[in-house]
């Protein structure tokens, strides 16, 4: 029985002078995580948001932080961003010199743990880890902003990653994140993805109808 789809709605292209407001919209339209991307301008060219925009978020919805840390090093915010109310935490391998580190690291706070792959990087950089997390986010743009073109040569990384929690019997949540809209979903859902990040295709498509977006991404 394939696993129920899950919509992750990322802040990143939210109105960031309201963001409370936009996450309570979010809870109200539906999503099942609430995606927030964080960036260092020294892992990606851009800078986003840190812990304690989390921290003040945190009360204001009991759906699941979606936690995306596009910042190195890492290991060292691991313990702000736990306290700070994430779910779960997800890094890049290239952001930290022990990746076995790293996801004891967050697991000793309790939070579920995610390894991001950026459209270049090689499944076999993860493969001794499958058994210690709970997620993988195939990244289907090159990490740093919002509105980027799908790319599709990460479908052959998704199948494969799918074929594999398959042969293994593992309980990991496949997300893909990057250009995701009401066409390509239904490609990255074949493939074997159970979690669909989005950013501009949720707050910008059907004149910003948040819940009709959310659907649509389900269902399509
Ligand atoms: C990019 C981020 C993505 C991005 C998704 O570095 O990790 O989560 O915000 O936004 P869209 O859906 O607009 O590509
Ligand atoms: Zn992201």
């Amino acid at each position: 029985m394939p696993s129920k789809i899950k919509i992750s709605p990322s802040i990143l292209s939210a109105n960031f002078s309201k963001l409370g407001d936009e996450v309570q919209l979010l809870d109200k339209a539906g999503a099942d995580y609430i995606h927030v991307d964080v960036m260092d301008g020294h892992f990606v060219p851009n800078i986003t948001i840190g812990p304690d925009v989390i921290r003040n978020l945190r009360p204001l919805t009991k759906k699941i932080f979606d936690v995306h840390l596009m910042i190195s090093p890492v290991d060292k915010y691991i313990e702000e961003f736990a306290n700070a109310g994430s779910d779960i935490i997800t890094f890049h391998p290239e952001a930290t010199p022990d990746t076995k580190k790293t996801i004891k690291l967050i697991k000793k706070y309790n939070k579920k743990v995610g390894i991001s792959l950026k459209p270049k990087s090689k499944i076999e950089s993860i493969l001794d880890h499958l058994e210690s997390i709970d997620l993988i986010l195939v990244m289907s743009v090159e990490p740093g902003f919002g509105g980027q073109k799908f790319m599709p040569e990460v479908l052959k990384k998704i199948k494969s990653l799918n074929q594999i929690i398959k042969d293994k019997n593992l309980k990991i949540d496949l997300e893909v994140d990057g250009g995701i809209n009401f066409e390509n979903c239904r490609d990255a859902k074949e493939a074997g993805a159970n979690v669909l990040v989005s950013g501009s295709t949720i707050f910008k498509e059907n004149n910003q109808d948040l819940k009709k977006n959310i659907n649509l991404l389900r269902t399509s």
